[in-house]
């Protein structure tokens, strides 16, 4: 139906021949398709744990599609994702966990926890004020809006580099988006935890399709990788202690680390650059005219 340019993946909002609408995630896409695996990989983890994620599906992906799109790269994008592609069910009307919606929500203190805690298991570095990959929904209606976890191709940084892979690696939370939230970690690794079996994770990576398992050095077959995963992400949980996040920087601290090096950005600028709006902090789309007008 339309592209969504403002991934930089550039997911599709799709119809599909079941008349559900997806955002897809095309295996062509540059992330590529270890993308697809940490978010089959990751969300399902996410939802056996209990928190909100859009149900997935495998898609068919017709590449004529692409014949009538008008932008050069977006058809390149399609033609070059023939065959499985990754869906995410479409949540009509959510809206983006931006600083702004993030200042007038309250979120719970465990909530919170089990998200950062399942980040922070997953090696996940998008989750962050700037980028913070949740969404509230529904944002119409009587319900309460929800908090919702989508897109976590950038989490299980570690199976770009097996043979670095460490399970006790600490994990750098101090500008999560759900920092400012005092999360509850240490509750949410004693509830969470023992229920990260490997007999839930084999149950898990078994969903990623072998297509999106290939050409790993040193590991020859899907069942093989499949056991990497595995055996990776159970000796991470075992180890929490090591990467438990606790401590969260206070807004204050945020703040004042922002506008240190906010300060230091200024300082190194010629004097005609000074009068740049200063996006430490803020999202890159400018939104404040007012400092062109006056
Ligand atoms: N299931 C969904 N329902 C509604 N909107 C969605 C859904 N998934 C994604 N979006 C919208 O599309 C945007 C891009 O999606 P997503 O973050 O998954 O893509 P991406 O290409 O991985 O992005 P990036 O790498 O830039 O973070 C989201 O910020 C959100 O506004
Ligand atoms: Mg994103």
């Amino acid at each position: 139906m339309t592209p969504l340019r403002s991934g930089g993946s550039v997911p599709g909002v799709v119809e599909a021949d079941d008349l559900g609408t997806y955002v897809v995630k095309f295996t062509g896409s540059a992330q590529g398709r270890k993308a697809l695996v940490a978010e089959v990989v990751v969300g399902e983890l996410a939802r056996a744990l209990g928190l909100r994620f859009p149900e997935l599906v495998l898609v068919h992906f017709d590449p004529e599609i692409a014949d009538g799109e008008p932008h050069q790269e977006v058809r390149d994008l399609h033609r070059a994702s023939a065959g499985l592609n990754l869906g995410m069910d479409y949540l009509p009307g959510a809206q983006d966990f931006t600083p702004e919606v993030a200042a007038r929500c309250t979120v719970d203190p465990l909530e919170a926890g089990r998200i950062v805690w399942l980040d922070a298991l997953t090696v996940n570095v998008d989750r962050t004020v700037h980028s913070s990959n949740l969404m509230i929904w529904p944002t119409l209606g009587v319900a309460p809006p929800r908090l919702w976890l989508i897109d976590h191709g950038a989490a299980l940084v570690f199976h770009h580099r097996w043979d670095g892979a460490d399970p006790t690696k600490a994990y750098d939370f101090r500008h999560h988006a759900l920092g400012r939230y005092t999360p509850d970690t240490r509750a949410a690794d004693a509830e969470l935890a023992p229920r990260v079996t490997e007999e839930l994770l084999r149950r898990i990576v078994a969903e990623v399709p072998d297509a999106w398992l290939a050409g790993e050095p040193g590991l020859a077959t899907p069942a093989l990788i499949r056991e990497a995963y595995v055996d990776h992400l159970h000796a991470r949980v075992r180890a929490s202690a090591a990467w438990l996040p606790t401590d969260f920087p206070s807004g204050e601290e945020l703040a004042a680390e922002e506008a240190r090096r906010a300060a230091k950005t200024q300082q190194g600028r010629p004097s005609w650059l000074k009068r740049v709006p200063d996006l430490h902090g803020k999202p890159a789309a400018e939104q404040d005219w007012s400092v062109h007008l006056g």
